[in-house]
């Protein structure tokens, strides 16, 4: 058994070294050539359980991409690669590096705690450094993605889940017969029914387009926005970054004032993301305050954001009753259910965690029972981008940088195998 958890831990630091690119990770080669902002901060996760300079040092370089309005953009294209769609050219944004023009969950403030934390001596100076670059991002999310105290979504991509069931209704009330022709590079790399359609792609390249033509400036964005919808996913993660920045601020005598001010925000607008019907916390769209009616995996991210709710547990517990990986990205009972195309259905590593984390946090059960469910699923299918929720059958991307990390610093730390 013992032999099993060592040749695991050796391909995922292996996946790990092959991913990166001098300082900074790619997700996986081929499909996503560049550095995006989430999976750098899982990918810091990873390096930090066997190299934590190189950790703290992906964190640097995903923060020296910041824009002078505070975002931190969700993809930098550090070096050109033509099997990427849409690149440089077609955001054509104006950051210090070449960028997307939105941002992405900010998971990366609470794993900056966890560096932190595991090696206070060798983190002081990157905190100190770090520290006002994340606290003018907050500021950022709180000026133009805030809407009653919850975190909006400009653009699908921007939540990472980018075809999630949530954003059906909003997404439909876009017209894209304007987009003109592009081509998609993403079936180049992963089979058409593993990825978004392309009714989807069309909005998601119409939105870009638009973004594009007001320059990416926030203001002149935020007026007439075509689609800005609330999303667990992003309040969640904010919310715990916030606390953990605030905790960050005080082991290092740095002002926390305003931070107290953002939570107290977030956590009243997390409770207008409560949606009674679904038992669960969901999306809602802020153009008409129709909620998505969706149960998601970021449903359940509410204890990870540092909120408990019992009743919360009861509907998870329906909801992982038939699967044994863990929480898919869309309910088994929900006829939209799809097992292999991305965030309709399948199961992440990354999203498993950040539940398992949070719910470890508050003492429940399901908390190790979800990382023993990762790790088992890891160990017996693989590295993947994502997994079939029914029977773990990988999916996506191969030799994914996020999938190996998530084996590093949490699923496989203690796993059983059988
Ligand atoms: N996930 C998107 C893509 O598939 C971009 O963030 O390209």
């Amino acid at each position: 058994m013992q032999a099993i958890k060592d040749e695991l831990d050796r391909r995922a630091i292996q996946i790990m070294r092959d991913n990166d690119r001098g300082g900074y990770t790619i997700p996986t080669h081929g499909l996503y050539p560049y550095q995006w902002n989430w999976d750098s901060a899982f990918a810091a996760l990873g390096f930090a359980a066997f190299d934590p300079a190189r950790a703290w040092r992906e964190l640097e370089i995903l923060y020296s991409g910041q824009w002078m309005d505070g975002m931190v953009p969700h993809i930098l294209f550090h070096r050109p690669d033509p099997g990427y769609f849409p690149g440089p050219d077609v955001w054509q944004c104006r950051g210090p590096l070449p960028s997307s023009g939105i941002t992405q969950p900010p998971v990366s403030l609470s794993f900056a705690r966890r560096l932190y934390e595991a090696n206070p001596a060798m983190g002081a100076v990157p905190v100190r450094m770090l520290f006002d670059p994340m606290r003018r991002w907050v500021q950022w999310f709180m000026a133009w993605r805030q809407h009653e105290g919850a975190i909006c979504i400009a653009h699908p991509w921007e939540s990472g889940r980018d075809n999630a069931a949530d954003w059906d209704k909003a997404m439909a009330a876009i017209d894209p017969h304007d987009v003109g022709h592009y081509v998609r590079r993403d079936l180049d790399h992963v089979h058409a029914a593993m990825r978004p359609t392309k009714d989807d792609y069309d909005r998601y390249i119409w939105l870009v387009q638009r973004g594009r033509r007001l320059g990416w400036h926030a203001p002149s964005m935020a007026v007439d926005q075509p689609f800005f919808v609330a999303d667990p996913t992003m309040t969640f993660t904010l919310m715990r970054g916030v606390r953990d920045l605030i905790w960050l601020g005080e082991q290092q005598g740095l002002p926390t004032a305003s931070l107290w001010n953002d939570l107290q925000m977030l956590e009243q607008g997390a409770e207008t993301l409560w949606n009674p019907e679904i038992g669960a916390y969901d999306s809602k769209n802020a153009l008409d305050g129709a909620f998505s009616g969706t149960l998601s995996n970021a449903s359940f991210l509410a204890w990870y954001g540092g909120i408990d709710r019992p009743d919360l547990a009861e509907t998870l517990m329906q909801v992982l009753r038939p699967l044994p990986y863990g929480v898919p990205s869309l309910a088994l009972q929900d006829e939209r259910f799809d097992p292999k195309r991305y965030w309709r259905g399948p199961v992440w590593g990354v999203l498993n965690m950040l539940v398992g984390m949070g719910l470890e946090d508050f003492g429940y059960p399901q908390g190790p029972a979800l990382r023993q469910m990762t790790g088992r699923l890891i160990a017996s299918h693989g590295f993947a981008e994502y997994f079939d929720p029914r029977d773990g059958a990988p999916a996506g991307g191969g030799s994914f940088t996020w999938t190996a990390a998530v084996w590093l610093a949490w699923a496989g730390v203690d796993v059983q195998l059988a």
